[in-house]
């Protein structure tokens, strides 16, 4: 089977009832971003799935417009921490007859609608319903972020928890070691991921006791942000989030035009966020944007991946940008034989190559940023990111996250590359996007 067929047949694989599950035996729920690429990959294989996986993750869309970072559509046992850890009956805003998480994830779906509407125009795929229907729920995804979340009204909302973006990456870091666990539950018995992959290529029991200990917290406020945001140690304004809402928004701002919707909030959210990333989250001695940590009011810096992302937002100058493309191929990768992008500096001396987001290269991520580098005319090495993305999956199958160090010698199985889940889907439909269309965002 060519590797196009074999990218098609992974959606196929991973498609349940209406959605696609990241990968079978890791994550057998909807996940929010995964669904977004997840939508993108089914436009060439079948449009209507793009349509009906969206839609699936609406579902659970709260009663304050909050989209869940998972849903659980159908109960299984082989994942933790499951609908019973979250809880979310103890929220007014939690939808009654569907089970998802307390706490969202990565705006995508108004960048994601875009492209979907460019796909669409090319394979005269007839959308225009589906975005008079979903329209008005992104949006309301993207109010619940400006009204609950952004306390000090700066257009920057902020996170509750790490798995509202990179679980483990390193800028949390702080966070962790300042942590009071002296109330925290074991769960290192619970966790199944583990007992399915490599423990060395995830996140660590006392990360993961972190992580459970920050859900117990958010249920005993019952998901209320007001209470939540007053006195809670993780409320970090993370810029790879914020970039992805700041490039979202102007993604509805274009369909806007197109159909006719009202701009007028999202204006005045879009010149709100703008102004205040660069002020806020641009380092100058670094030359790079880092997160701010609400508590103890001060930049995280940590040169992690999520930095660059403002270029896919289209907010750096171009001077701003030319030296992040200097701190990618200078710093995160130490010469010519290392893959881009790996997920944080390996300058660091805590860099792990193996271990989720601590090292690994993301292929998703590496889409992300050959749209953002090629929006600045970085072609050479946009185009570098895309021609290693697609050589890493062909040479060794479509992984979850990739090992970013040079190849050694050997053969292929002592070298391998390819990290965490198997037949993942959103590595299945990047593949197909970077294959099959050359239209840029
Ligand atoms: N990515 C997390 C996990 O590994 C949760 O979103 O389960």
């Amino acid at each position: 089977m060519d590797k196009i067929e074999q990218a098609k047949a992974v959606l196929r694989e991973n498609w349940r009832n209406g959605y696609t599950v990241p990968c079978g035996s890791l994550y057998p729920f909807q996940w929010n971003w995964d669904a977004g690429f997840h939508a993108l990959g089914w436009m060439y294989v079948d449009p209507n799935r793009a349509i009906e996986e969206i839609r699936s993750m609406f579902k659970g869309q709260w009663e304050n417009g909050m989209l869940p970072h998972v849903v659980f559509h159908e109960s299984n046992e082989n994942y933790f921490p499951g609908p019973d850890v979250w809880n979310i009956t103890k929220s007014d805003n939690a939808p009654k007859h569907i089970n998802t998480t307390g706490i969202t994830q990565l705006p995508v779906f108004g960048f994601m609608l875009e492209r979907l509407l460019q796909i669409a125009k090319d394979i005269h795929f007839d959308i225009d319903n589906f975005v008079y229907e979903i329209y008005p729920k992104i949006i309301q995804a993207h109010r619940y972020l400006y009204e609950n979340r952004d306390p000090l009204k700066e257009g920057l909302p902020c996170l509750f928890h790490n798995w509202e973006s990179t679980d483990n990456a390193p800028i949390w870091d702080a966070i962790w070691e300042r942590m009071d666990l002296s109330n925290a539950r074991e769960v290192a018995d619970l966790r199944k991921d583990n007992k399915k992959i490599d423990g060395s290529m995830r996140p660590t029991d006392l990360d993961y006791k972190r992580y459970i200990h920050l859900i117990d917290l958010l249920n005993d406020k019952s998901f209320n942000e007001k209470e939540i945001t007053k006195d809670y140690p993780f409320l970090v304004q993370e810029n790879m989030f914020i970039s992805f809402l700041i490039r979202s928004n102007e993604s509805l701002l274009k369909i806007a035009d197109l159909y006719g919707f009202d701009k007028k909030e999202l204006m005045h959210w879009q010149a709100l966020s703008v102004k205040n990333f660069n002020e806020k989250f641009w380092c100058n001695d670094s030359k790079m944007y880092y997160p701010f940590d609400l508590n103890s009011k001060e930049l995280i810096k940590k040169d992690i991946i999520g930095g660059m992302m403002a270029l896919f937002a289209g907010i750096p100058s171009q001077e701003q940008a030319q030296s992040l493309a200097n701190k990618l191929e200078l710093e995160f990768v130490q010469d010519e034989n290392w893959f881009l992008c790996p997920s944080y500096s390996s300058k660091a001396k805590d860099f792990d190559s193996k271990r989720y987001w601590r090292g690994p290269l993301w292929p998703n991520v590496n889409w992300l940023l050959y749209h953002g580098f090629k929006r600045y005319g970085f072609d050479l090495l946009a185009n570098k990111i895309k021609d290693q993305t697609i050589y890493l999956i062909e040479q060794y199958g479509m992984y979850e996250y990739f090992d970013p160090m040079p190849e050694a010698t050997g053969s292929i199985q002592q070298q391998h590359k390819g990290l965490g889940g198997e037949n993942f889907s959103w590595t299945a439909a990047i593949y197909l996007d970077f294959n099959m269309n050359h239209n840029f965002l």
